[in-house]
């Protein structure tokens, strides 16, 4: 069934934008394939903007620019299905996309026809140019149910941005996915900040409608399409992608895979992270413990918005996954090391309880045997450790 767990795939946007073709998508296909990612769990291949002519046919109809794709979309979407992957696209719910290519509003239901005639499993819908007075959940409705109408398994990942707050209606109308914030840029302080603004939306978030922090950046070093601020480090890279797998988020790589450093590939393959993103009882982390800083007003590096005077730089957070297994994760964004403790007691496990937690360490593989009542972590600046745990006697 579409949308039991996360989706996983890549997405044109982040690193290409308005230059797409039809040869980088087949090549992407062959990379897709080649190179393990969907053999790791990354199954939808999705083209984003940019895609169409600027007007419609006369039917109506939206049309390929041929000059990007010469063979139409069918012939594309055929290829990426010969390689057992899922095909997917992109519209928008307003007058015009983002990029000011035609949209589907008040041509819901023919266009969805059109995309499952093409073969595509995956519908990403956007917001941009929708009308002052249009009724924003309606519409998103409507082309969940146009998607339904054409009888084809379409997963509708919608992308209001968090309007309305997306997170209290999006599964009642039927998305698989909705995007809950503005975009995501290639910096620490744009996807920290994603992170901490949908933290406690995570609990509406689960099977069959997922709370989509956006699109991965992990490994493109501000390459592209969304670069602004400084370039990330890999330890950067490493909370953004552990961050994406602890929310149960969807996994949608943006860098272009065909130049992928293998650090950051080995990142994007992890299969300990993969297996946390899609564990089957999907549960948000809990946040265990934060230690804030007040900033002073000089600290104005990145600044894109109105200084804050305090920041949060340590978190703490615990997931539980199946099968009586935890997570515990560290994130220190300090730019410098820090010891963190995690009280096992503030996870509802006191001493007195005779049990502890054997854990490991998840990115060196270190077995650190049974640890009981507390933890302490060296974490490095703008860096993470995460462990398995598992219940023990001691
Ligand atoms: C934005 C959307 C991005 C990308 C872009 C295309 O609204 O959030 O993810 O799809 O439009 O123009």
């Amino acid at each position: 069934m579409t949308a039991a767990r996360p989706p996983m795939g890549w997405n044109s946007w982040n690193t290409f934008g308005e230059k797409i073709d039809e040869e980088l998508i087949l090549q992407i296909a062959d990379r897709m394939v080649d190179e393990g990612y969907r053999e790791a769990g990354y199954q939808y291949l999705i083209i984003d903007d940019c895609w169409a002519l600027k007007e419609r046919d006369e039917h109506g109809l939206l049309v390929p620019d041929p000059k990007k794709f010469p063979h139409g979309m069918k012939a594309v979407a055929d290829y990426v299905h010969g390689k057992g992957l899922k095909f997917g696209m992109y519209s928008c719910a307003g007058v015009m996309t983002c990029a000011g290519y035609p949209s589907s509003y008040d041509h819901e239901f023919s266009d969805a026809a059109q995309f499952a005639e093409w073969g595509v499993d995956y519908l990403k819908y956007d917001f941009c140019h929708f009308p002052e007075n249009a009724d924003c959940q309606n519409r998103y409705h409507r082309m969940s149910m146009a998607l339904k109408a054409t009888g084809r398994d379409i997963l509708f990942a919608a992308c209001n941005w968090g309007k309305e707050e997306s997170w209290t209606w999006m599964r009642s109308i039927g998305a698989h996915t909705y995007r809950s914030t503005g975009d995501i840029f290639d910096n620490f302080r744009s996807f920290m900040g994603i992170f901490t603004s949908q933290l406690e939306h995570l609990c509406q978030s689960g099977p069959y409608c997922f709370n989509d922090m956006d699109m991965l950046t992990v490994g493109m070093y501000n390459r592209g399409n969304v670069a602004i601020g400084k370039t990330c480090t890999d330890g950067e890279y490493r909370i953004q992608f552990s961050l994406w797998c602890l929310s149960g988020t969807p996994l949608i790589i943006g860098a272009d895979i065909r130049e992928m450093k293998p650090e950051m590939k080995e990142l994007l393959l992890n299969t300990d992270l993969i297996r946390i993103n899609q564990d089957e009882e999907c549960r948000p982390p809990c946040l265990l413990g934060k230690r804030s800083v007040a900033v002073p007003e000089t600290d104005r590096e990145n600044a894109v918005e109105p200084i804050r005077m305090v920041k949060d730089k340590l978190y703490t957070l615990l997931k539980h996954l199946s099968h009586q297994e935890f997570v515990i994760a560290f994130y220190n964004l300090f730019e410098e090391e820090q010891e963190m403790n995690c009280i096992f007691a503030d996870a509802g496990l006191p001493y007195e309880s005779g049990y502890g937690f054997h854990m490991r360490d998840i990115f060196t593989g270190e077995d650190l045997g049974v640890k009981r009542d507390y933890f302490l972590a060296r974490v490095p600046g703008h860096d993470c450790k995460l462990y398995f745990c598992r219940l023990e006697k001691c």
